[in-house]
């Protein structure tokens, strides 16, 4: 496997192991993508083998531009005013972190769509990216390039450590800006659905195109999820993840088996003051933003995760954000962590 920093030379073997049929983790502004050719089938069974990804679940293909749509999508399967929606929206929000459900041009392998008749297309806004896909000159199904429901990789090291030899190159390009995936928006039902809250906020789209259905609220005991692979459990760190509301979290003493991951730094602060153990380990305690800024908290999201992850406690208290703008995202993110030690929530 070829660990490279971006340049021009790496950009272009990475555009060569593509139209290879080879697999490139890559930088995007959400998360690191693990690339193949998205019209190449033996290609994208090696990323579900890589992933040990179950094939119903659906990857979402990278074009880099906005032309490229004609050569992914079949634009005579939608009317004329849900058209018009799809170019307004890719107009407004591309490059960016919105991909767009839509009917899939027959050229794309059933593999990669997970047999759906519908891909999931997005232009993401990171320049290495673009040059990488336009390069390969196809089109480049990626999803996040970790193992299949573990925590998504901010860092070309995030992607080493998971997958490392499996794969033939790994891009760096630095810490993805954004830090949470894409939101998925689904065009091609009676209403307009967002089947996962990501970076683009809800406001955002709405403001745009009016109302838009719910995304996939974890709900106690009922699979709310319409969009195949929308699990309930994924985005998981190796250590149990609890999600409490802040008041939850300020009443929770701290000990030396635990980590705390705040919101804010004001939450932070009344937890500590209502703590009687002044001694805490190094590094126990994190916050995502002191000021409670929404997009530095997405963005330092996964990675602090990371962090936590390999302190090797016995369990991460989390702080549930603000459920408006990313916070939807970031709260989404933490609930399917979490959702294996739902049970154990209760008992909390
Ligand atoms: O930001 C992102 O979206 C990142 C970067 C690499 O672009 N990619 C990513 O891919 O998060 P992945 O595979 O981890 O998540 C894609 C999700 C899938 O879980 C799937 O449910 C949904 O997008 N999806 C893909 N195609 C779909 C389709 N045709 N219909 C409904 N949902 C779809
Ligand atoms: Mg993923």
């Amino acid at each position: 496997m070829k660990f490279l920093t971006v340049t021009q030379e790496s950009l272009e073997m990475g555009a060569n192991i593509l139209k290879e049929g080879g697999l490139i983790a890559f930088p995007t502004e959400t998360v690191y993508g693990l690339g193949a050719d998205a019209f190449n089938p033996l290609a994208l069974a090696k990323i579900f083998d890589v992933k040990k990804r179950p094939h119903f679940d659906p990857l979402i293909i990278h074009i880099a531009f906005i032309n490229s749509l004609e050569n992914v999508a079949d634009f005579s399967l939608i009317n004329k005013e849900t058209r018009k929606t799809v170019f307004l929206l890719a107009e407004n929000f591309w490059p960016g972190p919105l991909s767009i459900v839509l009917p899939k041009n027959e050229r794309i392998p059933g593999i990669a769509t997970a047999g759906l008749s519908t891909a999931a297309i997005r232009f993401p806004d990171n320049e290495a990216a673009q040059k990488l896909i336009s390069l390969s000159g196809t089109a480049v199904a990626a999803p996040s390039a970790n193992l299949f429901s573990s925590l998504s990789p901010t860092r070309a090291e995030h992607v080493r450590d998971s997958l490392g030899e499996k794969i033939d190159m790994i891009l760096d390009g630095g810490p993805a800006r954004i830090g949470v995936e894409s939101t998925v928006l689904d065009i091609t039902g009676d209403k307009i659905k967002i089947l996962r809250p990501g970076g683009t906020p809800r406001e955002a789209i709405e403001n745009l195109i009016g109302p838009v259905d719910g995304s996939c609220i974890i709900e106690q005991g009922a699979e709310k999820f319409t969009s195949p692979g929308q699990m309930k459990s994924h985005y998981a760190p190796k250590t149990p993840l609890y999600v409490l509301k802040s008041d939850d979290i300020i009443r929770r003493p701290y000990d030396d088996t635990s980590v705390f991951l705040f919101f804010d730094g004001l939450t932070r602060n009344a937890w500590r003051d209502a703590q009687t153990k002044t001694q805490m380990l190094p590094d126990a305690v994190k916050v995502l933003s002191e000021s409670g800024h929404m997009s530095e908290a997405a963005s330092c999201l996964f990675e602090t995760l990371h962090e936590l992850d390999n302190l090797n406690v016995s369990r991460i208290f989390a702080q549930e954000a603000p459920q408006t703008g990313l916070g939807e995202a970031i709260n989404d993110r933490l609930k399917r962590g979490a959702e294996k030690n739902q049970n154990m929530n209760h008992s909390l």
